[in-house]
């Protein structure tokens, strides 16, 4: 497993792109999926989309504190509700700002094998796949941001 570099926005057209989905589950992919996870821990993040390192492909993956979750093209099926909460970016660093989100999703994606797994998710684990899907169509946080409450101090957020 590698640390990759994690790609910030403004520096890299990447994060803009749309990416490509996963035909292939192949070795190459496990190792991204591998150093994707090492490169979200040892960055304290919660989530991580494979645009952020540089790769156009539909890779996610997410740790909120109840294990690792890998999603190979994941889609949104449902959305219920909708809050406000604080978020952060890994690609974005030093800034935090609200967003709006649904309250619960229901996500269907393939695990590494390619396996159909389907997710029903509310709470932080929610928004997180809202935000790192958003990344795999080039969609950054910040373009949805409703207020940047960068300069408040409050506690660390967590960095997707
Ligand atoms: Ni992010």
């Amino acid at each position: 497993m590698a640390i990759r570099k994690i790609v910030v926005l403004g520096e890299d057209e990447v994060l803009r792109k749309r990416a490509r989905r996963v035909d292939v589950f192949d070795k190459r992919l496990r190792t991204l999926l591998d150093d994707m996870a090492e490169t979200m821990y040892k960055a304290d993040g919660v989530g991580l989309a494979a645009p952020q390192v540089g790769i156009l492909k539909r890779v996610v993956t997410i740790d909120v504190g109840d294990g690792l979750i890998e999603l190979v093209n994941p889609e949104i099926l449902e959305t219920e509700g909708a809050v406000v909460g604080t978020e952060g970016c890994l690609s974005v660093p030093g800034r935090r700002g609200t967003v709006e989100r649904p309250e619960r999703v229901v996500v269907a994606a393939q695990n590494r094998n390619g396996k159909e797994i389907r997710l029903e998710a509310d709470g932080l684990l929610a928004v997180c796949l809202c935000h790192e899907i958003d990344h795999l169509d080039g969609v950054v946080y910040v373009d949805k941001m409703i207020e940047d409450v960068t300069d408040q101090t409050e506690d660390e957020e967590d960095e997707e």
